[in-house]
């Protein structure tokens, strides 16, 4: 493939870093536009703990190392994600031996050794940490999800957790993530969450807004009074993981096989939005990654039960440039 456009790092250098979420898959077929339109990169899923360290004492960081290999060879910043989770954790983090479910003091040393084994792996090239991952309850009368890590551990496990992240690799950079962190519901808890937290003395650098978004929702004015309300608790943000859905929410079409006309356009003009938006805030936000490269695989086309083709990205199937890449980049 040969890359004519001008690269959208390199346009956005003065702005805000951007990323892609990859996979071996997406890496090998889209190297060289990485390489070209980005400067920053996630592990979609192999630096999750069920990909890192799927036995008690065996950890596998071939394909993470590979991924850390590209950042640096091609002067990519590299972010984190994610250290503690509910999901995509094996379950030899929360049983002993017998299969019985261990104590706190057993998951706290657990937890512990996984953020100090990654974090210090990885010190001086993953400057930039999802140290807790979609902690907070969606419902309204909890603040913090029920998971296997507040049950056994208590609430504290989150300050434990920031605190021993803080102290492997003070350098790192530290982040709360969450999806749905634009609406305002949610939004508070999380600044109920890092308020709470920094009076108990953990250091959180940033908050990583997901954006998995569609062509109207949020909507500009919800997702600007978030940037505001984070901006002023002098928190560095990163949108982590942006897709821009051709369908709304309630738009539940499943047969499309092909975008329908002008939906393309629409869907430029929201990314035109979005993006002049975010350089509104540059002072703020200091990363936006897509949570994924082209539109050849993203995985909101494979959610289980709602499997459709949803075409989210500045790139087409082919790698091609969309009319969203030229609203993003002609400004
Ligand atoms: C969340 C997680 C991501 C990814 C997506 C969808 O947003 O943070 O790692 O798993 O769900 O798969």
């Amino acid at each position: 493939m040969t890359i004519n456009e001008q690269s959208l790092a390199e346009k956005y250098e003065s702005y805000f870093k951007i990323g892609a979420a990859i996979n071996e898959e997406t890496l090998e077929r889209d190297r060289e536009l990485l390489a070209h339109h980005f400067n920053s990169i996630t592990a979609e899923n192999d630096m999750k703990p069920e990909i890192l360290h799927p036995e008690k004492d065996t950890f596998d960081f071939e394909v993470a190392d590979s991924y850390v290999n590209f950042a640096k060879e091609n002067n990519m910043a590299m972010r984190g994600h994610t250290l503690v989770w509910h999901n995509q954790t094996p379950d030899w983090f929360f049983e002993d031996a017998e299969g019985n479910t261990v104590g706190r003091e057993v998951l706290i040393e657990r937890m512990k050794d996984h953020i100090e084994k990654v974090m210090t792996r990885y010190k001086d090239e993953v400057l930039f940490w999802d140290v807790t991952n979609e902690v907070i309850e969606d419902h309204e009368e909890y603040l913090l999800r029920k998971s296997k890590w507040l049950e056994i551990i208590g609430d504290d496990f989150i300050e434990i957790a920031y605190k021993h992240a803080m102290k492997v690799n003070p350098k790192a950079k530290l982040f709360y993530n969450d999806y749905h962190a634009t609406k305002p519901a949610k939004r508070k808890k999380i600044v109920e969450l890092i308020t709470n937290l920094r009076e108990k003395g953990v250091r959180i650098d940033g908050v990583g807004l997901q954006g998995h978004w569609n062509v109207a929702e949020p909507a500009v004015e919800e997702i600007r009074e978030a940037l505001d309300v984070y901006s002023k608790m002098d928190l560095d943000i990163h949108i982590t993981e942006l897709d821009v859905s051709v369908f709304v929410s309630e738009d539940k079409r499943r047969d499309l096989k092909e975008p329908l006309p002008g939906m393309m356009e629409e869907q430029a003009n929201r990314y035109d939005t979005i993006f002049s938006l975010f350089r509104e805030y540059k002072e703020h936000i200091e990363s936006v990654t897509f949570w994924g490269v082209t539109d050849y695989y993203t995985w909101l086309d494979h959610f289980v039960g709602k499997e459709r083709t949803t075409w989210p990205f500045l790139f087409d199937a082919e790698s091609r440039p969309k009319k969203g890449f030229y609203k993003v980049i002609d400004f």
